[in-house]
């Protein structure tokens, strides 16, 4: 899809969410409204759908005006769902969707900031709030800027590019993509694979710059908490970190065993069963055709969780 954003996994996310009519769903990562306009064509359903990118709220308001009174559209981050839906009168929903990451909108867009590609300002915030990228390379000391490029990007050359981007900067402050990318292509051979030796370091800073591990784990939490029983969250993660998190959560909700009884404090006699069921006992993948004509959606991995058990008002706390 040219100028837009090609929804990764959509068939393989609507045949998993299921949206039925009269149900009340949250899309958490709205973007292009890609799952957010089928999700309204599958079902008469109603729709809350979530963006910290001040931009893909109001491209959103053209579909929300097909849809009169079925898509609400909020600008946040969907760490703060459970206030952002409370505040708007929302208490249980029967599925959540997030698709982790960030838009093609985003990434195709050098004024954004979050590609090596073209120049721009070496900024990466999804929303137009908190510190940039620049402001991480330019303050962060060389020990921890390394540290980050390693865990946020897994990037093994992390302690070298630090050093070599703390002597740029005592030039000149590091303010573009381009220079950056150039600072660190310089010391990262290119290898087979044809990927940019840039790309490890721009993903550790844009995870760091939008804290996305901890919205993550804070959007997982907070969905278990408003999902009513039968109700679904579909979880789509691009690389392994966000993926781990996802997995973890989604096993160990799966597994996990209710509190015991205040009747029976061991749990001897009343263990309940898990209130959460793997939809994913494995993660689905796209399909080759799917691969074929999006490339980013390469590394997708869809993992899904369904709340069963009766209706205790019970949270995953
Ligand atoms: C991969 S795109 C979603 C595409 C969408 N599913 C579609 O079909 O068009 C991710 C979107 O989620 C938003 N986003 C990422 N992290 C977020 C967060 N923590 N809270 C709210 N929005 C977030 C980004 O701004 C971006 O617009």
């Amino acid at each position: 899809m040219s100028g837009g954003h090609a929804p990764v996994m959509l068939a393989e996310v609507l045949a998993t969410l299921a949206p039925r009519d009269g149900g009340l769903y949250l899309d958490g990562t709205f973007g292009g409204g890609g799952y957010a306009q089928a999700m309204l064509s599958a079902a008469a359903c109603t729709l809350w759908a979530i963006d910290r990118d001040p931009a893909a709220i109001a491209r959103g308001a053209a579909l929300a005006a097909r849809h009169p009174g079925r898509l609400h559209l909020i600008h946040g981050s969907f760490g703060s769902m459970l206030a952002l839906l409370r505040e708007a009168g929302v208490q249980r929903l029967d599925g959540v969707v997030l698709d982790l990451g960030v838009s093609s909108f985003q990434l195709d867009d050098p004024a954004r900031g979050f590609s090596f590609r073209g120049d721009g300002p070496l900024d990466m915030r999804m929303s137009a709030e908190g510190p940039t990228a620049a402001d991480l390379v330019n303050r962060l000391g060389e020990a921890e800027l390394a540290d980050t490029l390693y865990q946020l990007g897994e990037e093994r050359l992390s302690r070298r590019i630090a050093k070599a981007v703390v002597a740029a900067r005592a030039e000149a402050p590091i303010t573009t993509t381009a220079r950056l990318a150039g600072i660190i292509r310089a010391i990262v051979p290119p290898d087979r694979s044809g990927i940019d030796p840039a790309t490890r370091s721009f993903q550790a800073l844009r995870i760091r710059v939008n804290d996305e591990l901890g919205e993550i784990s804070r959007g997982l939490e907070q969905a278990a908490r408003l999902l009513g029983p039968g109700g679904r969250l579909v979880v789509v993660a691009f690389h392994s970190l966000e993926d781990r998190l996802v997995k973890r959560f989604m096993v160990a909700a799966a597994g996990r065993a209710a509190l015991p009884s205040r009747h029976d404090p061991a749990g001897l006699r009343d263990r309940r069963p898990a209130a959460w069921r793997l939809l994913t006992p494995r993660a689905l993948r796209p399909g080759t055709a799917e691969t074929l004509a999006n490339p980013r959606a390469r590394s997708a991995r869809l993992r899904a969780i369904e709340r069963i058990g009766a209706d205790t008002g019970e949270t995953l706390a």
